[in-house]
């Protein structure tokens, strides 16, 4: 019980601000609500919406999605069963597409699809377009005897056909199941026989670094075993040759009446239109799995009515998306970022995104900068992991391109060093981008925790709760924490777009995320991170609960270990682990990328260690210093340092399938 006690120690006030220009805040979308509504301040506005968060989201779901019924109530909260919008009537792909394509928008370019091949041209997909094409692999699903509630597996590529998929599935009221198509067969193969999926769409293959890579095979090898699936649908994305099941698989061209493959250009006879099913707005849309701290992955539902509202409105509202932005989310769609801020957010709003198919440094470095310049990005959004990748990378290849469309940027995923932020800011953001570093989950569906444009920002730090939340940071006795110290973050209040069960496994929803503080305040929801708040609260993000060290009774995240070690002008990258010790609990061990051209040397790991000393404080200091070339990564960029530590302390590292990077396990080394 002691080791649970002991507080957190914030060792690293920021206290740099970075406030935003008069002109974001003026023209942002949220200050012309706060005007409407005659708020004075952010502060005021973000408790306002807090406290009377069933209004605020009843506005919302009136503002940002047409509904075919209206609802009764907009809030039954049963804890920990939430149901939103109840008794309406709605079909998300209708706020995606339909509603755009039949209306004024039906000419607007809703996805730039830029191919990874550089010799292959970008294409432009209209929302009237992407209309047709939904349309017309809806009908094909409904061919195939796919009915509402049916789960359809999706195992593609960055491709435009995935979101035609995703849609498609949407649209007849099938519940989607999108597998990251990095994952393994064995990892698809677990996804489908959880699911009971009837179809399954991939395609032929991918391009990745210039090569075309096969994919089916993966499926062929994945449904061996899968009685639920009947059919195959393959799109022709590579020119590979794969068999073709007889009976069983179906090319996605033929199925939905084009005549050649990849065809976005022509336009074929029109096809009867097909009406969006009426969802009740409680009806599950999707199940993403996702990884938890035991090996079986959680299928996570989500449902209709709250992706009509959530990812829509908080990108228009945290990204400041206008009409005619042009968005770019790198997230790959296999991931909840790609669900909300790929597909349903920017659709829903009618917005125009990038959507590339391929790795960020093929051919060379400058290839996104060169996407940013072409196409005259405004709104870009990615990971910490990529910003670090191209720090590493050098400053030249940003300098080397126009990037002076882009006005706002946005970050996802991990805690962002402040060095890697600054970073960021200057280099992509030309010293003048404001940086919206967004904490949320698959879980929860939306950004929670957020800047607004409007926001004085804290490097590192994704500022407050978002309107309409109720977030705060608890100790083990459901007390909100003073500032300086951390604790759990959690949610006191339900949203729209929060998840609303585990696919059959009811009684591992309430354990992971309302069972720890049941008995005091039900209907607590447990995030599962660390955090915590200076005295002008704004957060900063620990890392996962299993993701903090105990050093010394005094509890310490891997994270801000890892960000003072980038920040020291020779690191790249670094991973940090607690090693079991005999005095203080736990001693920090730190695995170091360098920057291209440092030598390792080992009259540096002194220095390096001091560094952290010296930003963090004595408790902090790395007892040793390895340097490695790489560290375990999952696909989505976050480092793995379970793996790392029962690798370094030779225990089984256990099933490192979905990893980024497999090799780089190998290279660390025994600790002693
Ligand atoms: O630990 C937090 C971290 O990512 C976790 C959620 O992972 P996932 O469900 O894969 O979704 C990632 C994309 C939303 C969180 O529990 N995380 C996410 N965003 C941030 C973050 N950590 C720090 N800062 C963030 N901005």
């Amino acid at each position: 019980m002691a080791e649970q006690k002991a507080t957190t120690s914030v060792l690293y006030e920021e206290t740099r601000i970075f406030e935003p220009s008069r002109d974001l805040v003026e023209n942002s979308n949220v200050m012309q609500w706060m005007k409407k509504k005659g708020f004075k301040s952010e502060r005021e506005m973000r408790a306002w919406t807090g406290q009377h968060y069933i209004q605020f989201w009843a506005e919302m779901a009136e503002t940002y999605a047409d509904w075919f019924e209206p609802w009764a109530q907009v809030l039954e909260w049963k804890p920990p069963y939430a149901r939103w919008y109840v008794g309406a009537k709605c079909n998300v792909a209708y706020n995606a597409v339909d509603r755009h394509a039949k209306g004024a928008r039906k000419d607007k370019v809703a996805y730039i699809f830029v191919p990874e091949p550089v010799d292959q041209p970008t294409i432009k997909i209209t929302y009237s377009k992407l209309y047709d094409r939904v349309n017309r692999f809806a009908a094909g699903l409904k061919s195939l005897g796919v009915v509402k509630g049916d789960r359809v597996s999706i195992y593609m590529p960055m491709i435009p056909e995935t979101a035609v998929a995703m849609l498609a599935c949407a649209k007849i009221g099938a519940i989607h199941s999108v597998v990251f198509s990095g994952f393994s067969a064995g990892g698809l193969n677990s996804r489908i026989l959880d699911a009971e999926s009837k179809v399954v769409v991939t395609t032929d293959g991918f391009f990745r670094r210039g090569k075309p890579l096969p994919l089916k095979p993966n499926v062929d090898e994945a449904t061996s075993n899968t009685p639920s699936v009947q059919n195959v649908v393959v799109v022709k994305r590579a020119g590979i040759d794969v068999p073709m099941k007889k009976g069983r698989d179906i090319w996605y061209h033929e199925l939905i009446g084009l005549k050649k493959p990849d065809d976005w250009v022509t336009d074929p006879p029109d096809i009867p239109a097909l009406e969006a099913e009426p969802m009740d707005s409680e009806d599950r849309l999707f199940i993403l799995y996702t990884s938890g701290t035991t090996g079986k992955p959680k299928g996570i539902e989500h449902v209709h009515g709250g992706y009509c509202v959530t990812p829509a409105q908080t990108l228009a509202w945290v990204f400041d998306i206008k009409e005619d932005d042009i968005w770019w989310c790198t997230a790959d769609v296999g991931w909840i970022t790609g669900h909300s801020y790929v597909i349903y957010g920017p659709l829903c709003l009618g917005a125009t995104s990038i959507l590339y198919e391929g790795s960020p440094d093929y051919p060379d470095f400058g290839r996104w900068f060169k996407i940013v310049e072409e196409n005259k990005v405004s709104v870009f959004y990615t990971a910490p992991t990529a910003i670090r990748m191209f720090m590493k990378a050098g400053e030249e290849w940003p300098k080397k391109y126009d990037l002076s469309s882009l006005r706002l940027l946005g970050t996802v995923g991990e805690p962002i060093n402040p060095e890697a932020w600054i970073w960021y800011r200057k280099f992509f953001g030309n010293d003048k981008c404001q940086i919206m570093d967004t904490w949320w989950q698959t879980e929860t569906g939306c950004f929670l925790i957020s800047p607004l444009p409007i926001t004085p920002l804290k490097p590192g730090s994704p500022t407050f709760p978002l309107p309409g939340f109720n977030i705060d940071i608890y100790d083990e006795d459901a007390n909100p924490v003073s500032p300086g110290s951390g604790g759990n973050i959690i949610s006191m209040t339900p949203w729209p777009s929060m998840l609303r069960a585990f696919y059959r496994d009811p009684e591992r929803y309430n354990k992971e995320y309302w069972s720890t503080y049941w008995d005091i305040r039900p209907g607590t929801y447990l995030a599962g991170d660390k955090a915590t708040k200076d005295k002008d609260g704004y957060f900063t993000i620990q890392g996962r609960i299993d993701d903090v060290l105990k050093v010394a009774g005094h509890r310490i995240s891997n994270a801000e270990v890892e960000s003072a070690l980038v920040s020291h002008p020779k690191v790249a990258e670094a991973a940090v682990i607690g090693k079991p010790d005999e005095v203080k609990g736990e001693v920090i061990v730190a695995f170091v990328i360098l920057k291209t051209g440092v030598e390792p040397a080992d009259d540096l790991k002194p220095v390096l260690a001091k560094h952290v000393r010296s930003v963090l404080g004595p408790v902090a200091y790395p007892e040793v210093v390895y340097f490695v070339n790489d560290v375990p990564k999952t696909r989505s960029g976050k480092i793995m340092r379970r793996v790392i530590k029962a690798k370094a302390l030779g225990n089984p590292v256990g099933d490192i399938s979905a990893l980024a990077n497999p090799e780089s396990v190998d290279a660390i080394p025994l600790i002693k």
